[in-house]
């Protein structure tokens, strides 16, 4: 039987989701005739379309996109090895693997970068082997994983990660975006490979239609001349574990606006 609940009407004003009502079967065609009666206009655009989203975040623990799409009513789930820090409801605490082929419309992950990223180039060095025996097996194996998501059986995908080798194994990035051109003042370069997806839009200064999302970004300067973001400086004193946690945590202006532009 279909699921009345899961049809919804979108609202949009300048791509952004203004609200969402749910809507049963037989309205449906209602709906559809104010579409085709000429309810959507060019940009900036008040719009309704009709959706019945499933999205699943894969590796997010924090469930900082996840909470924002239960928020607009959308049927989202987090899964990570980790238990879920918000809501265990919508959480799936378990190998990705595992879920990855449950029928979603739109993937967003965070795949394990500490092996991916260029920063970490120089452990791979023969004079560190014997602190990192294991690192090139390790290497190979977050290439894999890397990889498995972004060849998954989803329409919509969205992989996440600092800058790294996948670049070159797998591709250029769509688009490489700083949390502070999203209202956070942290700089840190951060790629995103888009699979049917828009690049996320930002505004770097006010516009007749547009409010900047744009900041300036806090970095802390050494005697050296050397920078660091303020995220690193702040979080370098913490138990490794809990240091890795609060540097990968997304960003709540990054994942608002995933939650408002990645609605379909
Ligand atoms: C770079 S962190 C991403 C954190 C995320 N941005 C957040 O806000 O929660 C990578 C996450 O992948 C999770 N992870 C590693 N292997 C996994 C697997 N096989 N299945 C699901 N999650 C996994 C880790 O536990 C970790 O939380």
């Amino acid at each position: 039987m279909t699921n009345l609940a899961s049809y919804r009407i979108l609202f949009l004003i300048n791509h952004n989701v203004l609200r969402i009502y749910e809507v049963r079967l037989n309205e449906i065609s209602k709906y559809k005739q104010m579409l085709v009666g000429g309810m959507v206009a060019k940009p900036p655009v008040i719009g309704i379309f009709i959706n019945r989203m499933r999205v699943l975040i894969a590796c997010e623990e924090s469930q900082t996109i996840t909470a924002k799409y239960r928020e607009k009513g959308i049927e989202a789930y987090s899964c990570d090895l980790k238990p879920a820090k918000i809501n265990s409801d919508w959480h799936y605490q378990t190998d990705i693997f595992e879920v990855i082929n449950l029928g979603w419309d739109l993937m967003i992950a965070h795949p394990p970068c500490t092996r991916l990223t260029v920063t970490g180039n120089k452990w791979y060095k023969p004079e560190f082997a014997d602190r990192f025996p294991n690192i090139q097996e390790e290497r190979k194996e977050a290439i894999e994983f890397f990889m498995k998501i972004a060849n998954a059986n989803i329409n919509r995908i969205a992989i996440e990660n600092p800058i790294g080798i996948m670049s070159s194994i797998f591709r250029k990035p769509n688009q490489v975006i700083q949390p502070y051109y999203f209202g956070d003042t942290e700089r840190k370069a951060t790629c995103l490979w888009l699979k049917n997806l828009p690049k996320l839009r930002h505004v770097k200064e006010n516009n007749l239609f547009e409010t900047k999302t744009h900041v300036e970004p806090e970095i802390i300067t050494f005697k050296s001349g050397s920078t660091m973001s303020k995220i690193h400086f702040e979080s370098s004193k913490l138990p490794k574990d809990l240091r890795s946690e609060v540097r990968s945590k997304t960003f709540e202006g990054i994942a608002n606006a995933i939650v408002n532009q990645w609605i379909f």
